[in-house]
């Protein structure tokens, strides 16, 4: 099959041909329709995750997908052939990814199927985003007229939570660089979304808006000591991004580590949202398998929201 490979790491991905996996007991062979790209990806390619992960050459990247399920393994409940579905490759090596024709997954986690109404292209770039921002929201507890600063609003994780902050009635402060990122972070929900620039003088901006400090800061990117010390005293800060609570020097906040956790009810719960129209993917640039190495640069390059790679 196609897959985007590394051979060693640190290595730039190349498009080449391997062996699928076959579906071990308790697994699903998936026929990819689509994937994304994520910062994990390009973690593993700059060499990043050597020593802390298992790697396994020919390494196939890719943590997103979605497709149907072309064969099962043993012991497996729940799934049949000829299902759609969608989600987070989690296995405890690298080697095995997404951003290839077919993936093997466990059938137990990070996977669930997909609902009408929601398209492949758009499920295989909401797996990992999809989940990191539900799960730092859910972190910080965000409540109905809280305000929460989201400081990289402008990327996949951002820009979804950005929806998801504004479902649950809370005010949004979101970052974005003046210019197209600014006008795509507006443009991510119908309610009023508060754009400060990162570029610029950020606490001056922030507290502008919030004198006393925010409930809530989502920190996706940035400085996480410096964002933490826009809470009010008692706030909470969610990080996916490596702030860790010695980081922070005011006792009264909390700080809540996120490893994203793609179960099936989270899952289940981001594609209904998708599929009933109260949640948009947020895919902006879309590329075929063939071109992973420029769906790699636009991401690194400041390409708003999320790089899909379809297969066809
Ligand atoms: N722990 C987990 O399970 C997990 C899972 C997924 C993601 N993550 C992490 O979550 C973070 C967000 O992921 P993502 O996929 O959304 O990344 P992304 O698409 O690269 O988005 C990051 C965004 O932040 C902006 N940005 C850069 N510097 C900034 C600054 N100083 N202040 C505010 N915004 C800034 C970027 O703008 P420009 O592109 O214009 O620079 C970009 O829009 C990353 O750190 C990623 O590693 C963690």
């Amino acid at each position: 099959m196609r897959a985007v490979t590394l051979d060693a790491v640190p290595a730039a991905p190349a498009v080449s041909e391997v062996e699928p996996s076959r579906p071990q007991a308790g697994e699903l062979l998936v026929k990819v329709a689509a994937s994304s790209v994520n910062g994990f990806d390009l973690a593993v390619a700059a060499g990043y995750l050597n020593g802390m992960m298992e790697h396994r050459f020919p390494l196939v990247l890719g943590k997103d997908f979605a497709g149907t399920v072309e064969a099962l393994g043993a012991d497996v409940a729940g799934f049949d052939v000829g299902d759609a579905v969608f989600g987070v490759v989690m296995k405890p090596f690298l080697g095995t990814g997404s951003l290839a024709e077919y993936v093997t997954v466990s059938a137990g986690y990070g996977v669930a199927k997909l609902p009408a109404g929601l398209a492949e292209a758009d499920a295989g770039a909401l797996g990992v985003a999809g989940t990191t921002a539900s799960d730092s929201l859910n972190a910080v507890a965000l409540a109905e007229g809280e305000t929460v600063l989201i400081s990289g609003a402008g990327g996949g994780v951002g820009s979804l939570a950005v929806q998801l902050a504004a479902a649950r009635g809370a005010r949004v402060i979101a970052t974005a660089r003046p210019g197209t990122q600014t006008d795509f972070v507006t443009g991510l929900t119908d309610t009023v979304v508060h754009v400060v620039d990162f570029t610029g003088d950020l606490e001056a901006q922030v507290r502008a808006v919030a004198p006393d400090g925010v409930d809530a800061v989502l920190h996706l990117a940035g400085d996480g000591a410096q964002l933490a010390g826009l809470l009010r005293p008692g706030g909470r800060i969610a990080s996916p991004a490596g702030l860790t609570p010695d980081a922070v020097k005011d006792e009264s906040v909390t700080v809540h580590p996120i490893m994203a956790d793609p179960n099936a009810a989270t899952l289940t719960t981001l594609a209904e949202q998708v599929a009933s129209g109260a949640l948009r993917v947020p895919v902006t640039a879309t590329y075929a398998l063939e071109q992973a190495a420029d769906a790699f640069t636009a991401f690194g390059s400041g390409t708003p929201g999320k790089v899909a790679v379809t297969l066809s």
